[in-house]
């Protein structure tokens, strides 16, 4: 009975923050200067509070300056516009999030174009994608960075591997594609309208899932020995009425297959927040004219 090798996404993130938190230390010594990063939420959507309190909190503990803009659920579209233009030009802010998803009322794609490309620290503005695509200097998405830095770690030298992206967001699964690609990859993006689905997956060497559905990912969709990266967060119901945090891939059949598969919680979920310091971090260095530093996680 195989089994597979768990990958620790949460120990990596911690050893990446610490040495995110190093390089800040030093930009302090050297440069007189701390990164700043705002975090924009509107609304009350409970999973965003908690993603948001998270960010500024490991903000905090990097030892970056962290500001919380909270507005009310029927804030108007001009008022985040005014707001995000207001941090477009404070100097202490080196990065700005807008946490998705918006209110019903307001247009993202408006919202994600008006943030400033080099604050952009989500990488969502469109100029960024296009940047990734192409083969400039992005900033690039969190959680298709942190999971790009778990599969190397995992695999090695990427080229020529076949890896297929389940899932075609702008957030998760285009980047991702551009991302790997940019590593010698062959990638498949698959969906939910693609043709035999079980039957591309079972072709890859790397299987990405970003569906955000429980367990759509059974067992047998996985080749022998495949290295899986589970990018879904799916609250499931329990008897006790709490739920229980699961992944879009079946862990249990998954792991009896797999080489090398991420956990959930703790596989992508703590790289996206980890990733997010690093572009704050890369952010400010470019926005002061300083060299950016190459951020390796400290060793295990
Ligand atoms: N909502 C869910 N994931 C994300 C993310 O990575 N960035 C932002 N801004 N909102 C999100």
């Amino acid at each position: 009975m195989a089994t597979a090798t768990l990958i620790d996404g949460k120990n990596f993130a911690a050893r990446l923050r610490t040495s995110i938190a190093a390089h800040v230390a030093r930009l302090k010594t050297d440069y007189g200067m701390t990164p700043g990063l705002a975090v924009v939420l509107a609304g009350e959507d409970p999973a965003s509070q908690i993603y948001v309190r998270n960010k500024g909190l490991q903000a905090r503990e990097a030892g970056m300056n962290s500001f919380e803009c909270r507005l009310p659920a029927t804030v108007t579209q001009a008022e985040l516009l005014n707001k995000i233009a207001e941090l477009n030009r404070d100097p202490a802010i080196n990065g700005i999030l807008v946490q998705l998803p918006l209110p019903r009322q307001i247009d993202s794609q408006t919202v994600i174009q008006s943030i400033a490309v080099g604050k952009d620290v989500d990488g969502f503005h469109p100029l960024n994608a296009g940047l990734l695509a192409v083969g400039g200097t992005a900033m690039v998405p969190c959680t298709p960075l942190g999971c790009l830095m778990l599969i190397k770690d995992q695999v090695g030298d990427l080229a020529g591997q076949r890896v297929v992206v389940l899932g075609r967001s702008n957030i998760v699964g285009k980047p991702m594609a551009a991302l790997l690609l940019r590593e010698h990859c062959t990638v498949t993006i698959a969906h939910s309208r693609t043709r035999d689905l079980a039957d591309e997956c079972r072709r890859a060497d790397i299987l990405i899932a970003a569906v955000g559905k429980a367990h759509m990912v059974k067992g047998d969709w996985i080749k022998p020995g495949a290295t899986v990266i589970d990018v879904g967060i799916n609250r499931i119901p329990t008897p006790d009425g709490k739920g229980r945090l699961v992944g879009d891939v079946d862990f249990a059949a998954a792991s009896e297959v797999a080489g090398a598969i991420t956990p959930v919680p703790g596989g992508v979920g703590p790289m996206t927040i980890a990733c997010l310091l690093l572009n704050t971090l890369t952010a400010a260095c470019r926005q002061h004219g300083v060299p950016a530093p190459e951020v390796k996680p400290v060793p295990a």
